[in-house]
Protein backbone atom coordinates (compact mmCIF):
# COMPACT_ATOMS: atom_id res chain seq x y z
CA UNK A 1 0.00 0.00 0.00
CA UNK A 2 1.11 3.68 -0.90
CA UNK A 3 3.07 5.38 2.35
CA UNK A 4 2.05 8.98 3.44
CA UNK A 5 4.39 9.81 6.20
CA UNK A 6 3.64 13.30 8.01
CA UNK A 7 7.12 14.50 7.19
CA UNK A 8 9.37 13.43 4.69
CA UNK A 9 13.22 15.26 5.10
CA UNK A 10 14.91 12.72 2.69
CA UNK A 11 12.90 14.28 0.36
CA UNK A 12 13.83 17.96 1.12
CA UNK A 13 17.34 16.63 1.10
CA UNK A 14 17.49 15.57 -2.54
CA UNK A 15 16.79 18.80 -4.44
CA UNK A 16 20.11 20.19 -2.19
CA UNK A 17 22.13 17.43 -1.62
CA UNK A 18 24.91 18.64 -4.25
CA UNK A 19 25.25 22.05 -3.32
CA UNK A 20 25.42 21.53 0.54
CA UNK A 21 28.18 18.75 0.07
CA UNK A 22 30.15 21.96 -1.98
CA UNK A 23 29.43 24.33 0.58
CA UNK A 24 30.48 22.00 3.78
CA UNK A 25 33.99 21.55 2.08
CA UNK A 26 34.04 25.12 1.17
CA UNK A 27 33.36 25.76 4.81
CA UNK A 28 36.29 22.75 6.18
CA UNK A 29 38.89 23.73 3.70
CA UNK A 30 38.73 27.48 5.45
CA UNK A 31 37.48 26.03 8.63
CA UNK A 32 35.68 29.44 9.39
CA UNK A 33 33.30 28.13 11.62
CA UNK A 34 32.82 31.36 14.27
CA UNK A 35 29.89 33.62 13.26
CA UNK A 36 31.28 32.70 9.80
CA UNK A 37 30.81 33.61 6.34
CA UNK A 38 27.51 31.85 5.36
CA UNK A 39 25.88 32.86 8.84
CA UNK A 40 26.65 36.16 8.00
CA UNK A 41 25.39 36.02 4.48
CA UNK A 42 22.09 34.06 5.58
CA UNK A 43 21.63 36.83 7.89
CA UNK A 44 21.47 39.34 5.43
CA UNK A 45 19.34 36.90 3.11
CA UNK A 46 16.43 36.08 5.79
CA UNK A 47 16.26 39.74 7.04
CA UNK A 48 15.47 40.93 3.57
CA UNK A 49 13.58 38.03 2.87
CA UNK A 50 11.36 39.03 6.36
CA UNK A 51 11.57 42.91 5.32
CA UNK A 52 12.82 43.21 8.39
CA UNK A 53 14.94 46.55 9.90
CA UNK A 54 17.84 44.11 11.64
CA UNK A 55 17.86 40.04 11.52
CA UNK A 56 20.54 37.81 13.72
CA UNK A 57 20.80 34.29 13.27
CA UNK A 58 20.90 32.11 16.76
CA UNK A 59 20.96 28.24 17.80
CA UNK A 60 17.11 27.10 18.00
CA UNK A 61 13.31 28.89 18.09
CA UNK A 62 13.34 28.65 21.58
CA UNK A 63 16.62 30.37 22.23
CA UNK A 64 15.36 32.80 19.60
CA UNK A 65 11.30 33.65 21.51
CA UNK A 66 14.03 33.95 24.60
CA UNK A 67 16.33 36.09 22.92
CA UNK A 68 13.67 38.62 21.51
CA UNK A 69 11.97 39.39 24.72
CA UNK A 70 15.21 39.40 26.92
CA UNK A 71 16.06 41.95 24.26
CA UNK A 72 13.96 44.85 25.61
CA UNK A 73 14.86 44.69 29.11
CA UNK A 74 11.76 44.36 30.62
CA UNK A 75 11.53 45.33 34.23
CA UNK A 76 11.37 42.35 36.95
CA UNK A 77 7.52 40.94 37.27
CA UNK A 78 7.02 41.84 33.55
CA UNK A 79 4.01 39.98 31.86
CA UNK A 80 3.88 38.37 28.34
CA UNK A 81 0.22 37.54 26.64
CA UNK A 82 0.38 34.37 24.78
CA UNK A 83 -1.93 31.79 23.28
CA UNK A 84 -2.52 28.23 25.59
CA UNK A 85 -2.49 26.87 22.15
CA UNK A 86 0.76 26.44 20.76
CA UNK A 87 4.27 24.41 21.31
CA UNK A 88 5.15 24.53 24.40
CA UNK A 89 8.45 26.37 23.80
CA UNK A 90 5.96 29.72 23.61
CA UNK A 91 5.80 29.54 27.07
CA UNK A 92 9.14 28.31 27.97
CA UNK A 93 10.65 31.62 26.43
CA UNK A 94 8.66 33.91 28.24
CA UNK A 95 9.77 32.39 31.39
CA UNK A 96 13.59 32.18 30.15
CA UNK A 97 13.71 35.17 30.16
CA UNK A 98 12.47 36.01 32.93
CA UNK A 99 8.52 36.94 32.61
CA UNK A 100 5.23 35.59 33.69
CA UNK A 101 3.07 34.31 31.12
CA UNK A 102 -0.76 35.14 30.77
CA UNK A 103 -2.09 32.40 28.57
CA UNK A 104 -5.14 33.40 26.76
CA UNK A 105 -7.38 32.02 24.67
CA UNK A 106 -7.93 31.50 20.64
CA UNK A 107 -9.52 32.88 17.68
CA UNK A 108 -11.82 29.80 16.68
CA UNK A 109 -11.37 30.31 13.01
CA UNK A 110 -7.99 31.55 12.73
CA UNK A 111 -6.06 29.55 15.71
CA UNK A 112 -4.04 32.71 16.65
CA UNK A 113 -3.91 34.93 19.74
CA UNK A 114 -7.96 36.35 19.75
CA UNK A 115 -7.66 39.97 19.94
CA UNK A 116 -10.90 40.48 21.53
CA UNK A 117 -9.64 38.44 24.85
CA UNK A 118 -6.04 40.65 25.02
CA UNK A 119 -7.32 44.08 26.58
CA UNK A 120 -9.03 41.92 29.90
CA UNK A 121 -5.89 40.06 30.14
CA UNK A 122 -3.74 43.38 30.14
CA UNK A 123 -2.26 44.34 33.80
CA UNK A 124 0.04 47.60 35.21
CA UNK A 125 2.53 44.41 34.69
CA UNK A 126 2.02 43.78 31.18
CA UNK A 127 5.08 44.31 29.05
CA UNK A 128 4.32 42.68 25.43
CA UNK A 129 1.91 40.43 23.67
CA UNK A 130 3.20 37.61 21.97
CA UNK A 131 0.92 36.40 18.90
CA UNK A 132 1.49 32.85 17.43
CA UNK A 133 0.95 32.80 13.63
CA UNK A 134 0.04 28.91 14.19
CA UNK A 135 0.29 26.32 11.53
CA UNK A 136 1.58 29.12 9.17
CA UNK A 137 -1.22 31.60 9.65
CA UNK A 138 -0.07 34.77 10.78
CA UNK A 139 -2.21 36.16 13.55
CA UNK A 140 -4.37 39.26 13.21
CA UNK A 141 -1.65 41.62 13.40
CA UNK A 142 -3.54 44.97 13.00
CA UNK A 143 -5.91 44.51 15.82
CA UNK A 144 -3.13 43.38 17.95
CA UNK A 145 -0.88 46.10 17.10
CA UNK A 146 -3.36 48.74 17.72
CA UNK A 147 -3.79 47.58 21.15
CA UNK A 148 -0.44 47.19 21.92
CA UNK A 149 0.23 51.08 20.46
CA UNK A 150 -2.67 52.18 22.44
CA UNK A 151 -1.11 50.97 25.70
CA UNK A 152 2.94 51.15 24.81
CA UNK A 153 3.08 47.35 24.95
CA UNK A 154 5.88 45.51 22.62
CA UNK A 155 4.75 42.90 20.17
CA UNK A 156 6.92 39.98 20.03
CA UNK A 157 5.79 37.48 16.95
CA UNK A 158 6.49 33.68 17.44
CA UNK A 159 6.94 33.17 13.82
CA UNK A 160 8.55 29.66 14.36
CA UNK A 161 5.49 28.15 11.91
CA UNK A 162 5.44 31.31 9.57
CA UNK A 163 8.22 31.09 7.32
CA UNK A 164 7.19 33.17 4.08
CA UNK A 165 3.17 32.91 5.27
CA UNK A 166 1.76 37.11 4.60
CA UNK A 167 -0.14 39.69 6.52
CA UNK A 168 -1.71 41.85 4.10
CA UNK A 169 1.22 41.31 1.47
CA UNK A 170 3.67 41.81 4.11
CA UNK A 171 5.55 38.75 5.61
CA UNK A 172 5.66 37.35 8.82
CA UNK A 173 8.78 38.13 11.14
CA UNK A 174 8.45 42.00 10.23
CA UNK A 175 5.39 42.86 11.32
CA UNK A 176 6.00 44.19 14.96
CA UNK A 177 8.30 45.03 17.24
CA UNK A 178 10.78 41.55 16.75
CA UNK A 179 10.17 38.30 16.23
CA UNK A 180 11.63 34.49 16.62
CA UNK A 181 11.82 32.09 14.18
CA UNK A 182 12.84 28.11 14.44
CA UNK A 183 14.18 26.50 11.73
CA UNK A 184 13.66 22.55 13.32
CA UNK A 185 14.01 20.26 10.49
CA UNK A 186 10.27 19.86 9.71
CA UNK A 187 9.75 23.40 9.82
CA UNK A 188 8.87 25.00 5.80
CA UNK A 189 12.80 26.54 6.30
CA UNK A 190 14.49 23.86 8.15
CA UNK A 191 17.99 23.13 8.73
CA UNK A 192 19.21 19.75 9.12
CA UNK A 193 20.23 20.24 13.08
CA UNK A 194 18.99 23.22 15.33
CA UNK A 195 18.93 26.74 14.14
CA UNK A 196 17.07 29.72 14.99
CA UNK A 197 16.66 33.66 13.66
CA UNK A 198 15.29 36.76 15.60
CA UNK A 199 14.53 40.03 13.95
CA UNK A 200 14.35 43.40 15.04
CA UNK A 201 12.32 46.88 13.96
CA UNK A 202 15.30 49.16 16.68
CA UNK A 203 18.76 49.14 16.44
CA UNK A 204 19.17 49.43 19.81
CA UNK A 205 17.03 45.95 20.51
CA UNK A 206 18.92 44.36 17.87
CA UNK A 207 22.47 45.50 19.68
CA UNK A 208 21.29 44.09 22.62
CA UNK A 209 20.19 40.96 21.27
CA UNK A 210 23.44 40.63 19.18
CA UNK A 211 25.06 41.18 22.91
CA UNK A 212 23.09 38.23 24.20
CA UNK A 213 23.51 35.86 21.95
CA UNK A 214 27.11 35.88 22.58
CA UNK A 215 28.24 36.03 26.62
CA UNK A 216 27.69 39.40 26.11
CA UNK A 217 30.96 40.18 24.30
CA UNK A 218 31.06 43.99 23.55
CA UNK A 219 34.80 43.73 22.53
CA UNK A 220 37.81 40.83 22.81
CA UNK A 221 37.67 40.74 26.61
CA UNK A 222 34.90 42.89 27.73
CA UNK A 223 31.45 41.53 28.63
CA UNK A 224 29.20 43.92 29.30
CA UNK A 225 26.21 41.41 29.79
CA UNK A 226 25.22 38.57 31.32
CA UNK A 227 24.86 36.58 28.01
CA UNK A 228 24.39 33.47 26.58
CA UNK A 229 25.66 31.08 24.31
CA UNK A 230 23.36 31.07 21.51
CA UNK A 231 25.13 31.34 18.58
CA UNK A 232 23.81 29.64 15.07
CA UNK A 233 26.01 27.05 13.30
CA UNK A 234 27.95 27.73 10.42
CA UNK A 235 26.82 24.33 8.39
CA UNK A 236 23.50 25.09 9.03
CA UNK A 237 23.18 28.43 8.01
CA UNK A 238 24.65 26.52 4.46
CA UNK A 239 22.24 24.97 4.25
CA UNK A 240 19.12 26.96 4.96
CA UNK A 241 20.97 29.48 2.50
CA UNK A 242 20.71 26.62 -0.04
CA UNK A 243 16.68 26.46 1.31
CA UNK A 244 15.52 29.79 1.35
CA UNK A 245 15.16 30.24 -2.25
CA UNK A 246 12.79 27.83 -2.88
CA UNK A 247 10.56 28.62 0.03
CA UNK A 248 8.02 30.94 -2.07
CA UNK A 249 7.81 28.06 -4.46
CA UNK A 250 7.61 25.41 -1.30
CA UNK A 251 4.96 27.29 0.51
CA UNK A 252 2.71 27.60 -2.78
CA UNK A 253 2.76 24.21 -3.69
CA UNK A 254 1.80 23.88 0.47
CA UNK A 255 -0.98 25.66 -0.70
CA UNK A 256 -2.42 24.26 -3.69
CA UNK A 257 -2.07 20.50 -1.41
CA UNK A 258 -4.44 22.27 0.87
CA UNK A 259 -6.53 23.68 -1.36
CA UNK A 260 -7.03 19.99 -2.80
CA UNK A 261 -8.07 18.81 0.47
CA UNK A 262 -10.46 21.92 1.23
CA UNK A 263 -12.79 21.04 -1.79
CA UNK A 264 -12.16 16.75 -1.07
CA UNK A 265 -13.47 17.59 2.24
CA UNK A 266 -15.93 19.86 1.94
CA UNK A 267 -19.09 17.67 2.41
CA UNK A 268 -17.43 15.37 5.17
CA UNK A 269 -18.30 16.13 8.78
CA UNK A 270 -14.85 17.57 9.29
CA UNK A 271 -13.87 21.56 9.95
CA UNK A 272 -10.87 22.61 7.19
CA UNK A 273 -8.37 25.14 7.83
CA UNK A 274 -10.11 28.70 7.50
CA UNK A 275 -7.38 31.30 5.59
CA UNK A 276 -8.19 34.58 6.17
CA UNK A 277 -8.63 36.81 2.86
CA UNK A 278 -5.62 39.12 3.80
CA UNK A 279 -3.19 36.24 5.01
CA UNK A 280 -1.07 33.37 2.90
CA UNK A 281 -1.10 30.57 5.09
CA UNK A 282 1.98 28.94 4.61
CA UNK A 283 0.19 25.44 5.78
CA UNK A 284 3.38 24.43 7.82
CA UNK A 285 0.34 22.28 9.93
CA UNK A 286 -2.79 21.38 7.77
CA UNK A 287 -4.81 21.21 10.73
CA UNK A 288 -8.97 19.67 10.74
CA UNK A 289 -11.57 19.27 13.05
CA UNK A 290 -13.52 16.47 13.74
CA UNK A 291 -15.51 14.87 16.54
CA UNK A 292 -13.88 11.21 16.07
CA UNK A 293 -10.22 12.71 15.96
CA UNK A 294 -8.38 9.56 17.65
CA UNK A 295 -10.58 7.12 15.40
CA UNK A 296 -9.88 8.58 12.21
CA UNK A 297 -5.73 9.00 13.56
CA UNK A 298 -6.31 4.92 14.22
CA UNK A 299 -7.97 4.69 10.72
CA UNK A 300 -5.48 6.76 8.79
CA UNK A 301 -2.39 4.69 9.97
CA UNK A 302 -4.09 1.78 9.31
CA UNK A 303 -4.17 3.12 5.60
CA UNK A 304 -0.45 4.00 6.19
CA UNK A 305 -0.99 7.86 6.26
CA UNK A 306 1.18 9.46 9.22
CA UNK A 307 -0.71 12.22 11.14
CA UNK A 308 -0.40 14.73 14.37
CA UNK A 309 -1.90 15.88 16.89
CA UNK A 310 -0.83 19.99 17.78
CA UNK A 311 -1.74 20.09 20.28
CA UNK A 312 -3.42 17.20 22.36
CA UNK A 313 -2.43 19.41 26.18
CA UNK A 314 -3.54 22.96 26.40
CA UNK A 315 -0.43 24.83 27.73
CA UNK A 316 -1.83 26.00 30.80
CA UNK A 317 -2.79 22.34 31.70
CA UNK A 318 1.28 21.16 31.23
CA UNK A 319 2.42 19.96 35.01
CA UNK A 320 5.32 22.13 34.45
CA UNK A 321 2.87 25.12 34.39
CA UNK A 322 1.85 24.50 38.00
CA UNK A 323 5.27 25.06 39.28
CA UNK A 324 5.90 28.48 37.61
CA UNK A 325 3.88 32.06 37.95
CA UNK A 326 1.59 32.18 35.45
CA UNK A 327 -2.19 32.99 34.81
CA UNK A 328 -4.88 31.42 32.70
CA UNK A 329 -7.77 32.87 31.30
CA UNK A 330 -11.13 31.41 30.33
CA UNK A 331 -10.27 28.92 27.18
CA UNK A 332 -13.36 27.19 25.88
CA UNK A 333 -11.96 27.37 22.18
CA UNK A 334 -8.14 26.02 22.78
CA UNK A 335 -10.02 23.08 24.96
CA UNK A 336 -12.54 22.03 22.94
CA UNK A 337 -9.61 22.11 19.85
CA UNK A 338 -7.21 20.15 21.35
CA UNK A 339 -10.13 17.30 21.54
CA UNK A 340 -10.79 17.54 17.53
CA UNK A 341 -7.42 18.78 15.79
CA UNK A 342 -5.51 16.63 13.95
CA UNK A 343 -2.82 17.65 11.10
CA UNK A 344 -2.76 15.74 7.97
CA UNK A 345 0.54 15.66 5.87
CA UNK A 346 0.96 18.53 3.27
CA UNK A 347 4.22 19.46 1.77
CA UNK A 348 5.66 20.52 -1.70
CA UNK A 349 7.49 16.63 -1.99
CA UNK A 350 3.38 14.80 -1.94
CA UNK A 351 2.89 13.17 -5.09
CA UNK A 352 -0.46 12.94 -6.82
CA UNK A 353 -0.65 9.48 -5.57
CA UNK A 354 -0.05 10.44 -2.23
CA UNK A 355 -2.44 13.40 -2.16
CA UNK A 356 -5.52 10.78 -3.56
CA UNK A 357 -4.51 8.37 -0.99
CA UNK A 358 -5.44 11.03 1.75
CA UNK A 359 -8.36 12.02 0.65
CA UNK A 360 -9.73 8.83 -0.52
CA UNK A 361 -9.14 7.16 3.16
CA UNK A 362 -10.62 10.56 4.73
CA UNK A 363 -13.35 9.95 2.85
CA UNK A 364 -13.74 6.77 3.27
CA UNK A 365 -13.50 7.34 6.89
CA UNK A 366 -16.82 9.21 6.25
CA UNK A 367 -19.06 6.76 4.28
C1 LIG B 1 5.25 27.95 17.85
C2 LIG B 1 6.64 27.52 18.17
N1 LIG B 1 7.39 28.28 18.99
C3 LIG B 1 8.66 27.94 19.30
C4 LIG B 1 9.24 26.79 18.81
C5 LIG B 1 10.61 26.40 19.26
O1 LIG B 1 11.53 26.17 18.24
P1 LIG B 1 12.75 25.16 18.44
O2 LIG B 1 12.20 23.77 18.44
O3 LIG B 1 13.62 25.44 17.25
O4 LIG B 1 13.42 25.50 19.72
C6 LIG B 1 8.52 25.98 17.94
C7 LIG B 1 9.11 24.76 17.38
O5 LIG B 1 8.55 23.74 17.18
C8 LIG B 1 7.17 26.33 17.62
O6 LIG B 1 6.43 25.58 16.81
Amino acid sequence: MIKVPLVDLKATYEPIRKQIFESFEAIFDKMGLFLGENIQAFEEEFTRYCDANFGLGCSNGTDAATLAIKAFDFEPGFEVIVPSHTFFATIESVVHAGGVPVMIDIDPKTYCLDPARIVSAITAKTAAIMPVHLYGQPADMDAILRIAADRNLKVIEDAAQAHGAKYKGKTAGGLGDAAAFSFYFTKNLGAFGEAGFVTAADKDVFERMTLLRHHGHASKFEHTLIGHNMRPDELQAAILRAKLPSLDENNAKRRKVAQQYNDAFANLDVTTPFAAENVEHNYHCYVIQSDRRDELVHHLAECNIGTGVHYMTPAHYQPAVRAIAHRAMPMPVTELLCTRCLTLPCYPELSAEQIAHVIDSVRKFHV
